[in-house]
């Protein structure tokens, strides 16, 4: 029987018990109820080989899901319906948190190298795809856009930049997005967060502006969000 994906997520939040029960738990339901991890892995949207930079890392759910990936594909333990996960992908993380980097690293131990640092600032190292997962709304316009084009300049042309963020033209749906987001802050103490939204179209003015080549993917599947995830590719 093809295996399906939460025996996946078993495999690949078992080493979160390592960093505690809450890093356990948060990442078995991050990687369920978020579709972003579930759509990149199967429909392949990561290079099969090179570096990955995963900016705002978090706890590392992303390589943990492509390391559990890599290793259920070697078992033979793999549905024929996913594609074939990255095989010789080397993982970076980058995370402004000392507890998160610390979980992570518990998690990962050295089959990823978390690193902690702002990604303001992060030295960035020569890679072949960069991802960034519902981090940019913390940043001003400005700095967005400087994170954007060191990573532009970062990447060598035919590298890839997935990132991910809230549509602020979304209607009702872009509230709930925003309305959750500053729960959250407030649930961790940060108070009401000023955060920084574009509408899709934006977001695609700004990329191609900085030299990639845009798709847009609807990625709220399942929730009752506006995000997207832009898929851009580094031409010029
Ligand atoms: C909503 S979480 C997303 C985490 C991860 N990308 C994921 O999808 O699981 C946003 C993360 O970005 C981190 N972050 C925010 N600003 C940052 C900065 N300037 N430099 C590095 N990390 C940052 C936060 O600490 C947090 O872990």
């Amino acid at each position: 029987m093809s295996p399906s994906f939460n025996s996946l997520i078993d495999a690949a939040t078992l080493t979160y018990a390592r960093a505690g029960r809450y890093a356990y738990h948060f990442a078995r339901s991050k990687l369920r109820h978020d579709p972003v991890f579930r759509a990149i892995l199967k429909n392949g949207l990561l290079p099969n080989e090179g570096r990955l930079i995963d900016l705002g890392c978090g706890l590392g759910l992303l390589s943990a899901l492509l390391i559990a990936a890599r290793r259920q594909h070697q078992l033979g333990n793999w549905n024929p319906k996913w594609s074939t996960p990255p095989q010789r992908l080397e993982l970076h993380g980058i995370e402004l948190l000392d507890w998160k980097v610390e979980a992570a690293r518990q998690a990962l131990g050295d089959k990823a190298t978390i690193r902690q640092g702002d990604i303001r600032t992060a030295e960035l190292p020569a890679c072949t795809a960069v991802i960034i997962l519902d981090v940019l709304l913390y940043l001003n316009a400005d700095e967005q856009r400087q994170i954007l084009q060191r990573i532009a300049r970062t990447l060598q042309p035919g590298g890839m930049l997935l990132l991910r963020e809230g549509d602020a033209a979304g209607g009702l749906r872009f509230h709930a997005t925003s309305l959750a987001e500053h729960i959250c802050c407030l649930w961790r103490g940060q108070g009401w967060q000023a955060l920084h939204y574009r509408s899709t179209a934006e977001w695609i003015a700004l990329l191609e502006e900085l030299g990639f080549s845009v798709d847009a993917l609807p990625m709220s599947q399942g929730t009752p969000f506006s995000n997207v995830l832009f898929r851009a590719t580094r031409v010029s």
